[in-house]
Parts: C-alpha cells; structure tokens; sequence
C-alpha cells in the first residue's frame, strides 16, 4: 500500500547499506573499505584486495600465506567437472556461457556449503571459487579454440598460474615477463569492486532469497555479460579498429558520435561525472607496458581520440571522461588475451566484490528478499473470450 516511487534503471535507489566500496562520482574517488584504489593500485596485489574486500581488513602476513595456500590446495577442478567442458559446443568462442555454467555447477560438488553457518565454511567456499574461477575460466579458452586445458602449477602465483593455463603448450611452459603478470594482477584489481552496479545488485538479489554462494555468483557472471556492462572493453576495442582500419578518421568518427550514430564506447559513466580514477591508474600502466616491449597500434589512435573529446564541447557539457575500459582493453590485447575472452577477465577480476557483497547479505540480520514494486500500465479487467470467439 501507499505511494511507489518510479525509479526506471534504479538510478536514485539505495537498494541497502553497504560498509564496502565508497565512490564519489563527482570528486572521482574510489575506496575499497576505506582505502584509496591508487594506493591499493601502487602497493597491493590481486588476492591481497580480494581479502581485504571480503573479509574487511588487509591481511596480516599470516592471512596471506594462508590464503594463498588454499588458493593452491583448491586450483584444480573436479574430474567429472572438467567433463561437463565436453558438453560445449567447440570452436563456438563462448566463454561467458561456459563460465556461468560451470561455476552454477560447480556448487552441485559442494552442497554441503550451500548453507555457510561458521566463518570456516565461508573462508573455504571464498577459496574453492576464487581459485577455481581462473582455472574454468581458462580451460573455458581453451576449449574455445579447440586446444588441450593445461592443468594449474601449484608453484606460480595466481595470475602468472592463470597466463600459463591459457598459453602454455605441451612441454613449452609459457613465461610470461613480470610485467605482464603486475599488469593482469591490477587489471584484477582494478574490476575487483564497484558498489551497486549491475552484476553486483544481481548477485545481491539473487542472494536475498538464501540462494547459495555459488548460484548468486554465477548469476553476476550472466548479468555482467552484456554489452554495457562486462562488453564494453571488448567494443573499445571494435571501435579503435574501425579507426585503424581505415573506415574512418578520428574526427568523423567524432562527428558520428555527435550526430548520436553511434556512442565513444569507453567514455562516460553513471556514476563518474570526472575521470574514472581507474582510468587514469589504467593509462599509466598501459605507458609502463608499452614501455617494456609490448606494442599496440590502437593506443596512438586510442591517445588521439581522447584528447580530441576530452577538448570538445559536446563531451565536456555532458561530463563524459574515460571510464575503466578505455584502456583496459589495449592492455589485454598487449597480453595477449583475445577479445572474446575481455568479459571473463571482468568477472575473475569482479569475483571478491561479488563475494563480499553476497556475504555482507547473507550475514545482515536486518536484510530483506529483494522485490521491487512496479507501476502497471496494462489492461484494465475485461472479460475471458472462448476461443472460437477470438479475433
Ligand atoms: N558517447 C557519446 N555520448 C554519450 C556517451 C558516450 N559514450 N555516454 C553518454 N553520452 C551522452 C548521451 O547521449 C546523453 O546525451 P543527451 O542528454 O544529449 O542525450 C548524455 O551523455 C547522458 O547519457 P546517458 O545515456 O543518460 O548516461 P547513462 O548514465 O545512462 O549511461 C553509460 C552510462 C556508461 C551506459 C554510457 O555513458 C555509455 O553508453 N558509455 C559507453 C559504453 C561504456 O563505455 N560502458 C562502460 C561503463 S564502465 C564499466 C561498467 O560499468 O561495466
């Protein structure tokens, strides 16, 4: 009963209270609880984020090493999971669709985490997906491609270990320099949280109804799918090559956005109204790499284009800065990773938020199932017609 607020795309929702990430859009900040992403960007790593997402604090040496050896005891999958890979269609580059499943999957191993009642169960079902994310992940490209999977190496650190799944060939251990490992770990990084977006308030709604843990994420693998949410790197990178190819130069291309024939994908954001601050992290480390050996010839066009936009009107009266996939797709490529496989490398990197965010539900007393009201534009009553009285 009473009045219902309509809030079409949930834009000025606050859907729950979260003590995790804190975005100022307008000043450009991002914290992970409490702690600037430029300083977790320049000091941290990876699974030291992934912690301190999930469990609160950044962890003491102790919690490292502990973590990190059950991120290793948990790196395979089960046997007759790495079956259910020979029920995908081969060569048909769908990674998003093997990843979701498999991950659903993958909980019908463990149902005996299906209800998580102590912070053991939880720390070790937080280990079986956040490991073995990376390892579906890439036998979910290998399987894309037709190629043998290549089983984890307990010895290497989780993205180096993740680089060698997806590269390495019988008897040839891929190698990757340093710097593309730093580089995949503050990719990683970087996507490791965002608040409420899509695939997190999907995960969260998923989880309100006491789904479980792994269901809820694999529900935020789907949702991230789409194009405006986990495709847009990967449309980046469309558009950067149309631009190199030829088809047009940068100014027509600029003019086409004007005329709203299509949009800079890369540029702007619901929340980001100056830079992106991940943006900006992100553009020094694709200098850094480019600077050790790594070439792109979309990053000469992708420098032009911003600059071009960031001194336009049209882009300056709408606050459209670059947001995190500008540039994150041009490290990829330079890693090596294929375009179809940009929304997996969203998701291993997303895997902590939407852990933590399903956690802090999950053990919110007050939190409610999620069920939004709606206002009906439909028919008002009319009368059931027979069938041979249809027209
Ligand atoms: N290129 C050209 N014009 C744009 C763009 C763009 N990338 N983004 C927004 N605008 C214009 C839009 O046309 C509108 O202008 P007007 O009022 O004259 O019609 C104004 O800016 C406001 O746009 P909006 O669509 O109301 O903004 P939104 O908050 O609903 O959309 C967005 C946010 C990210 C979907 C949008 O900026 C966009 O489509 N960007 C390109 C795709 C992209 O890079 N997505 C990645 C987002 S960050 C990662 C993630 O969250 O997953």
């Amino acid at each position: 009963s009473g009045l219902i607020t309509y809030d079409p795309g949930y834009g000025n929702t606050g859907a729950c209270t979260s003590n995790i990430t804190f975005v100022d859009g307008e000043k450009g900040i991002l914290r992970y609880r409490g702690y600037p992403i430029e300083d977790l960007a320049e000091h941290g790593k990876f699974i030291e984020t992934a912690w301190l997402l999930i469990f609160g604090e950044l962890p003491l040496k102790e919690d490292l090493a502990r973590f990190s050896a059950l991120l290793t005891a948990e790196e395979l999958i089960h046997e007759d999971l790495r079956h259910h890979f020979e029920g995908f269609p081969s060569h048909k580059n769908q990674p998003m669709a093997i990843l979701s499943a498999v991950i659903n999957a993958l909980g019908s191993y463990h149902p005996d985490l299906y209800d998580i009642n102590d912070k053991s169960e939880f720390f070790l079902a937080v280990g079986k997906i956040i490991s073995k994310v990376r390892t579906i992940a890439a036998f979910s490209y290998r399987k894309s491609i037709g190629r043998p999977f290549v089983y984890p190496d307990p010895d290497l650190s989780y993205c180096h270990n993740f680089l060698h799944m997806m590269f390495s060939i019988p008897y040839k251990q891929y190698d990757p320099p340093e710097e593309a490992v730093k580089a995949l770990s503050l990719i990683f990084q970087l996507h490791a949280d965002h608040e409420q977006n899509c695939s997190t308030s999907t995960v969260r709604m998923v989880g309100s109804t006491q789904a479980n843990i792994f269901a809820s994420v694999s529900s935020g693998i789907c949702a991230l799918w789409g194009r405006l949410h986990g495709g847009a790197n990967a449309a980046v990178i469309d558009m950067l090559e149309t631009i190199n190819n030829g088809d047009y130069t940068i100014d027509e291309y600029i003019e086409k956005v004007k005329k709203r024939e299509c949009r800079l994908m890369g540029f702007g954001h619901r929340i980001y109204k100056s830079f992106d601050p991940r943006a900006k992290i992100l553009k020094k480390a694709t200098h850094d790499l480019l600077q050790h050996g790594f070439s792109d010839e979309l990053l000469d066009i992708a420098m032009q284009l911003e600059e071009r936009a960031l001194s336009d009107d049209f882009f300056i009266e709408r606050k459209l800065y670059p947001n995190v996939d500008f540039y994150s797709g041009i490290i990829l490529r330079a890693l090596g990773i294929p375009v179809a496989m940009f929304p997996v490398m969203f998701a291993i990197g997303r895997m902590p938020g939407w852990i933590a965010h399903w956690y802090e539900d999950y053990t919110n007393p007050t939190s409610r199932i999620n069920r939004p009201r709606q206002i009906y534009t439909g028919e008002t009553p009319r009368n059931y017609v027979p069938i041979d009285f249809r027209k």
